[in-house]
């Protein structure tokens, strides 16, 4: 990563951390290489990035149902997934310090050469490592080794015949799931992109087997999931698809393209778009029956896979502005973890406090908001450009005899008066537009 892309890291790093989005894991231990924690600010982010999320893919159509599958499952499955052969890294090892990288990673190849600057041939030869992350269950020896899962996607296949069974879906239809995903990651890095723990939120859409009809639905969903993340605020100049060589496919994979987002560190995978072909429902020999036509037959896949994790540290990236001294965060008001920022002017005056709390109170019902009466006006507007609140309340005296208060737009500074009574629908309408 070149000086200006580390600066710019080093930035969000920092904004993520003092303004309670993302933090080290067990960080008062020294950290936890490739695990992190969520503030408060992030958690309300993250929180509304699946909401959005479910809401385009589950509540927005008619074809598509959810489910929440367990993290560990019976390690069948992952024998039945292919995962325990083939879901590899290749590894290589530093002859000098014993360092390990990735062997295809490489900028992380080339950094650790400059350190060795005076030596050749640094690198053993690369050995396949297996990213699934074992756990040993049971309270009596021998215990009974199993795996966290490496991908949530194998809820979706396990229980196929449950959902046609329990709901009213046909193919073509999707299955919809969000949730917690472990890799034992060779270099995690660039704070939450590469971790060992991180969220997925993925649709698993059955489709009848068919060359030419399931192309176009993997199409539809490429540009489906393109639009998600232009529609919540990502530069369209910074997202590209890159079609994956057939040598590069995940082994499930007919064929595979990655949404990528030109993050500070080059161009990366911000979400995958994978023809699963009946690869899953086939190894699980699960099936499917119309009961209209009686046609049997296993429906072939297209997956759409997005990172929770990284959709958030994408998002963060993208809205970063710096305007002279100021700094703020210009996200769509639906994913900004809130709305709402609603301050006294002076935090000692109790007539300005009582009515500052009612607002607060009276907007909480409706709205994600946050209360601020710490330090002068100047700070509280620049904490809340920090955390990407779209709009901050100020009540003043004029407030008391009025019954008005200031609105301040978070990206334009513009301020303007607006009636008590009607700041929740002025609120909610923005939200809407
Ligand atoms: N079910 C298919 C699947 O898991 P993938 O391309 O391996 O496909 C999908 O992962 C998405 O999950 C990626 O595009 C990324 O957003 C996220 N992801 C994968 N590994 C990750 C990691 N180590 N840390 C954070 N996010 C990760």
């Amino acid at each position: 990563m070149d000086a200006k892309a580390s600066s710019v890291m080093e930035k969000i790093t920092s904004l993520a951390k003092r303004r309670g989005f993302i933090f080290q894991g067990s960080e008062i231990y020294g950290g936890y290489q490739g695990f992190w924690d969520y503030g408060p600010a992030g958690v309300e982010m993250k929180n509304n990035i699946k909401k959005e999320w479910w809401k385009y893919t589950v509540y927005d159509r008619e074809d598509v149902v959810g489910i929440d599958a367990a993290i560990i499952m019976n390690p069948t499955v992952w024998e039945k997934s292919g995962h325990l052969k083939a879901f590899t890294d290749p590894l290589v090892e530093c002859k000098v310090c014993h360092k390990r990288v990735r062997a295809d990673n490489e900028e992380a190849v080339a950094d650790h050469e400059k350190t060795h600057k005076d030596k050749k041939d640094i690198w053993t030869e690369p050995k396949t490592f297996n990213l699934m992350t074992e756990v040993l269950l049971g309270t009596t020896e021998p215990k009974e080794k199993s795996y966290l899962r490496g991908e949530i996607t194998q809820g979706a296949f396990v229980d196929f015949r449950n959902v046609v069974d329990s709901t009213r879906v046909r193919i073509p239809f999707g299955i919809a799931q969000i949730g917690k995903a472990f890799r034992n990651e060779i270099t995690p890095g660039n704070l939450t992109f590469r971790s060992r723990e991180f969220e997925q939120m993925e649709l698993e859409y059955f489709v009848k087997p068919d060359e030419e009809d399931s192309k176009k639905i993997f199409e539809y969903w490429k540009e489906k999931r393109k639009r998600w993340y232009e529609d919540l605020g990502i530069d369209p100049k910074k997202l590209r698809f890159h079609d994956h060589e057939p040598e590069k496919r995940a082994h499930y994979a007919k064929y595979a393209t990655d949404l990528e987002y030109e993050a500070p560190f080059g161009w990366s995978e911000f979400e995958g778009i994978h023809h699963r072909g009946d690869f899953d429902l086939g190894n699980h020999n699960l099936s499917y029956r119309d009961n209209l036509t009686g046609e049997e037959y296993t429906p072939w896949v297209i997956e759409t896979s997005g990172g929770v994790d990284r959709a958030m540290l994408f998002f963060l990236i993208d809205a970063y502005r710096e305007d002279g001294e100021r700094i703020y965060l210009k996200l769509n008001p639906k994913i900004a973890p809130y709305k709402v920022a609603v301050f006294p002017l002076l935090a000692n005056k109790p007539e300005l406090l009582a009515k500052a709390k009612e607002i607060y109170k009276n907007l909480k019902q409706k709205l994600n908001v946050v209360w601020d009466d710490r330090g002068n006006i100047g700070k509280r507007y620049f904490a809340q450009d920090e955390i990407g609140t779209p709009w901050c309340v100020t009540v003043d005296f004029e407030s008391l005899n009025d019954a008005t208060v200031t609105v301040r737009d978070r990206d334009s500074a513009k301020q303007e008066r607006i009636a008590i009574d009607n700041l929740t629908e002025y609120f909610q309408n923005k939200l809407a537009a």
